[in-house]
């Protein structure tokens, strides 16, 4: 992960989808055993990510909730998707929204019920929806009682659960906090006179590996969420867990150097085979890492089968890209094509361009403005849905929505966000620099109300929403988009059908073409006689682009406008798959 990530925190309507039915091509099947044995579930499966703050309010109180999602459960599966990743939903003090959990085997109050979760997972199940839980073990909420007992006391038995420094040691060795308003990872308490760690806020305390009750403890609560039925973890910030508890100093000037200091250290991989020998093997669920360390090497020893660790490296150096200056699609093709090729041969990665950490995916990869909002958004669906790897799309996406973008420090929400502009306040930032830099890139842009329709609050609540609704939701919403067959929403369905059709777009090999276009990505996706072609143009203008293959014989699969370019030149932001003859 990089440490940016963080920092950053701070359809034209003639449009339309080429119908299925006119491009007579061969699919794959979807039976498992009688197929090739590195097939899985969820390498195939397209994830839906829900932040359940902002997805649907049931009871009025202003927030997200799981009979909300109960009550979208259609909607969810009309899209076609696989699998729910759902953001957490245990008891929190919502420090960090849920990622600062007080009882991991419980349900956050605003949330709902155990009964609900039930219910809820009951329903997905039902519509053969897979749910993957997040796991938030770096750290826990100081409101957790484990927590609560190791601060009591020097000697209480919970002291060693988290990390402490007694302070007639001296202050200790300086560590980064992420979203500490002093970016000091260190807490002093007087209750016991020391200091704990907390690389994300004060409030998130950091577990200690290091002891192996800890370990245990966590296994025991991934088993009750395993025995639920759940079908997944995703590991939130695991690169971070483990840590040289020795806290020697780190040379000055690069205390904050996350990727080399903080990530993959110690003992992480066997704390890991020995998560797998506990609880993974023992259950079918599918895990996928927060991060996938500093290098190729890192990234597959977590996912290497053979070592018996996880099934998936969630890589940030891709969604890392996007700036508010713009990108260059040189280095995003470079940085994808490397990744696909470390991992070619062995282990397996998600694809993704966005999360409820970045700002909105077709404000920062694509062009908001009205003129191609729509269009870029398809564009950059297709990117995520055509590439080898698993394919996590987040919430709202679907539809196009873009930033927030607030203008008030007031209207934002999120702890890391705040946190930064107040650290910025005292120490004489440039204020008006922090908040275009919020503004752009904060994630409460990502957290917005889902846009359901174009009434009050754009159906997310009755009352007031957590966060202020975006307001552009009379335009772009759910239920404007079910009823245009060119809308962004069709068009993600379009695609995920073509991904379930196109088994080569899930494990077909990936071959770049005409790689030093500026405009222009192109590639190949190639599986069990299927050749399929993927052009995407990234800029707003007419562009053109020479594969070296025969388009005019070639059969159009999907385009995001009406009359797909057989010559190679694309109209601004369009996207075209082709099956190769
Ligand atoms: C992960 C989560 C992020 C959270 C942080 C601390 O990066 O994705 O939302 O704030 O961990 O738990």
């Amino acid at each position: 992960m990089k440490l940016y990530k963080y920092f950053t925190a701070l359809c034209l309507s003639t449009i339309m989808v080429v119908p299925f039915c006119m491009a007579q091509t061969k699919t794959t099947s979807n039976d498992f055993s009688t197929s090739f044995s590195g097939r899985k579930w969820w390498k195939e499966a397209v994830i839906y990510q829900i932040y359940p703050r902002s997805f649907k309010d049931s009871d009025g109180d202003g927030v997200g909730d799981l009979k909300g999602i109960i009550s979208k459960l259609d909607y969810i599966k009309s899209l076609g998707v696989d699998a729910v990743w759902l953001n957490p939903i245990y008891s929190s003090p919502n420090d960090d929204n849920g990622y600062d959990i007080s009882d991991y085997r419980n349900i956050m109050k605003e949330f709902g019920t155990m009964e609900d979760f039930d219910a809820m997972l009951k329903g997905m199940h039902d519509r053969n929806i897979k749910l993957i839980m997040d796991l938030v073990v770096n750290h826990s909420s100081d409101e957790h009682e484990w927590f609560k007992q190791s601060r009591s006391s020097r000697s209480s038995p919970y002291r060693n659960y988290y990390h402490w420094w007694d302070a007639e040691r001296g202050k200790p060795p300086y560590r980064y906090s992420l979203f500490d308003v002093n970016h000091d990872a260190w807490m002093y308490d007087s209750l016991t006179n020391a200091y704990y760690l907390h690389y994300f806020s004060r409030k998130q305390p950091d577990l200690n590996w290091e002891n192996p009750k800890v370990r245990q403890e966590v296994f025991d609560i991934m088993r009750f969420w395993a025995d639920k039925g759940i079908d997944g973890f995703r590991l939130d910030a695991f690169q971070f867990v483990a840590k040289d508890t020795t806290f020697p100093y780190f040379p000055k000037g690069f205390e904050k150097n996350f990727i080399q200091y903080y990530a993959m250290q110690g003992n992480l991989h066997g704390y890991l085979q020995e998560m797998n020998k506990e609880v993974l093997s023992k259950y079918d669920v599918m895990s996928v890492a927060e991060g996938a360390g500093n290098t190729f090497e890192d990234a597959h020893n977590l996912v290497d089968e053979d070592r018996h660790e996880l099934n998936m490296a969630y890589a940030f150096e891709g969604v890392d890209i996007a700036k508010m200056e713009g990108y260059s699609l040189l280095h995003f093709k470079n940085v994808f094509s490397k990744w696909d090729s470390a991992f070619a041969e062995k282990g397996w990665l998600a694809i993704f361009l966005a999360n409820h950490d970045q700002a909105r995916l077709v404000s920062r990869f694509g062009n908001d403005s009205p003129a191609f909002r729509e269009v870029s958004s398809k564009m950059l669906t297709t990117f995520i849905l055509t590439m080898r790897g698993t394919s996590f799309y987040y919430n709202g996406d679907e539809l196009g929505m873009a930033n927030a973008g607030f203008e008030k420090i007031e209207d934002f929400r999120d702890v890391q966000t705040l946190n930064e502009y107040q650290y910025q306040k005292n120490t004489g930032g440039d204020l008006n620099k922090v908040m275009a830099r919020i503004k752009f890139g904060s994630r409460d842009n990502s957290r917005t109300p889902f846009q359901w329709d174009n009434s009050a609050n754009a159906g997310f609540t009755t009352s007031n929403p957590w966060i202020k609704v975006a307001s552009n939701y009379k335009t772009i919403n759910a239920a404007a988009q079910e009823k245009d067959t060119n809308s962004c929403l069709n068009y993600f369905r379009n695609l995920v059908k073509l991904r379930k059709e196109q088994l080569a777009l899930v494990y077909g090999k990936y071959t770049l073409l005409d790689k030093g276009n500026p405009a222009v990505y192109a590639y190949t996706r190639e599986w069990e006689g299927m050749k399929l072609l993927v052009l995407l143009n990234f800029t707003n203008k007419t562009a053109r682009t020479k594969t070296g293959l025969n388009l005019a014989s070639s059969t159009v699969l999907l385009d995001n406008y009406s009359n797909p370019s057989k010559n190679g030149v694309l109209k601004p932001f369009e996207a075209i798959i082709y099956e190769v003859h």
